[in-house]
Formats: C-alpha cells, sequence, structure tokens
C-alpha cells in the first residue's frame, strides 16, 4: 500500500488544518501546514522590517530564513520553528494576519516556500494543506480536496478559536481580514487560490468535523490501493 499525497486547498479559516490533522493522524501521516511557513515568513519580515517592495531587501532576508517542522512530543503535531525557534504562537497573531497574504504574494517568496515543500513530499505519505498545493506544490497529487465554507461561518469559527487563545479581536475585525486575505490569495499573479480542475469540492459550511472526517476518509481509502 504505496504512500500518497494528499492536498488540500481552500478559503482562509474554512477548518482544512482541523481536519487535515485528523486524516493525517488517522492514516499515520504527515502533516504540512504551508500556510504557517508563509506566516513565519511574514513574522520575520515584521520583526526585520523587511519592504515587500524592495526586491533586494526580500532576497537577502530569505537567504537568512530557516524554516523547520518539529513535531511537539506531546500532541504529535508537527509545530513552526523559525531560525531554531518555536513560532507557534506569534504566527497566529493579529499583526501577521495582517501580512501575510502580501509576503506570501510575492514570487521570491513562493518559490523559495514551494521548493521546500516538494522537498517534503519526496518522502510522500504527506497530507499538506495550503491554497496552491493541489495546483503548483504537487500537481500530480493522487487526492486533490479544495475546502469551502460560507464566510460569515468562517469569520465566527475563527472569531472562536482566537477568543479561546485570548486573542483580542472582534467578529468585524476577523470577518475584514478573511475578506481581505481571500480576495489577495485569489488575485495574485502566481499561483493564486483556484480549485484544481481535479479536485474534489468540500463545502463544511454545515458538516460536523466527523461528517467531514469520514468522507475524506472515504475517499483516501479509494486512491490508497
Ligand atoms: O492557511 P493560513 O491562513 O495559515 O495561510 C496564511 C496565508 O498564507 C494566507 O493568506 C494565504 C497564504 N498561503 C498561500 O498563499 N499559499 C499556501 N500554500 C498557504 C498559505
Amino acid at each position: 500500500m504505496p504512500p500518497i499525497i494528499i492536498a488540500i486547498d481552500g478559503y482562509s479559516s474554512c477548518g482544512k488544518s482541523t481536519v487535515a490533522k485528523e486524516v493525517a493522524r488517522k492514516l499515520g501521516y504527515t502533516y504540512i501546514d504551508t500556510g504557517a511557513m508563509y506566516r513565519a515568513i511574514a513574522l520575520y519580515f515584521l520583526q526585520h522590517q523587511i519592504e515587500e517592495k524592495e526586491e533586494e531587501q526580500v532576497a537577502r532576508a530569505l537567504e537568512h530564513i530557516q524554516l523547520r517542522f518539529v513535531k511537539n512530543v506531546e500532541t504529535g503535531i508537527p509545530e513552526m520553528y523559525l531560525n531554531g525557534v518555536n513560532v507557534e504562537e506569534p504566527i497566529r497573531g493579529k499583526e501577521v494576519a495582517g501580512k501575510v497574504s502580501a509576503v506570501a504574494a510575492l514570487p521570491m517568496v513562493r518559490a523559495f516556500a514551494v521548493h521546500q515543500q516538494q522537498e517534503m513530499g519526496k518522502a510522500r505519505g504527506i497530507v499538506m494543506d495550503g491554497r496552491d498545493i493541489g495546483t503548483t506544490v504537487f500537481p500530480d497529487a493522487e487526492l486533490k480536496i479544495f475546502m469551502t465554507a460560507d464566510p460569515k461561518i468562517r469569520a465566527q469559527r475563527r472569531y472562536e478559536e482566537l477568543k479561546s487563545k485570548n486573542h483580542s479581536v472582534t467578529l468585524e475585525e476577523v470577518y475584514q481580514n478573511l475578506m481581505e486575505r481571500d480576495a489577495i490569495d485569489s488575485s495574485r499573479a502566481v499561483s493564486p487560490l483556484r480549485q484544481a480542475a481535479d479536485a474534489l469540492l468540500l463545502d463544511n459550511s454545515y458538516l460536523t468535523r466527523e461528517q467531514q472526517l469520514s468522507q475524506i476518509m472515504g475517499w483516501a481509502q479509494k486512491n490508497i490501493k
């Protein structure tokens, strides 16, 4: 039963990572959160006042960025390390959320991240979530899923998640940020967010976690021969 690549793409905050982690755990695969990579790069840009429009600054910054996923021994979930430091908390905050789409739209940044993602996929047996996994990173992935959900429902879920982690935000701020990110992610010149022709659509607006998981596991089982 050779391991496959499962690519999960879709809009911001529609629960891709939650279900991707569970699918990976059930299959004994590695989960890779590519959004965390773009978020860590955006965090570095914020920390070092890197100007996105200055190509030389961006190129130099990328030479100093080392991204690594390290498995949390307690949860078994890989966490993002930027230059040796665990950045799981700061990359989920408001500042990074406001910056990340612009950073992720830069061709140099995308080339940097996509190359590393393709290297990670060489071992196969991965569940990778993002925006361009089925279209650009792994166009030959055995299973591609495109997730979506009603924007108001997505904002509410994200708001509750942030509140539970004590981030101070309003529902309106979260909604506006989601709309902005979706617009930038869908309209950028390089690898815009779009559903691959052979991706299966999963609208989870009214699905429970269990229903989503069983849908994806059903699809995965058909592809793992
Ligand atoms: O999935 P996320 O919300 O953590 O992603 C953060 C940002 O990174 C989001 O604005 C889109 C961008 N992103 C991307 O452009 N390509 C990916 N493969 C993953 C994320």
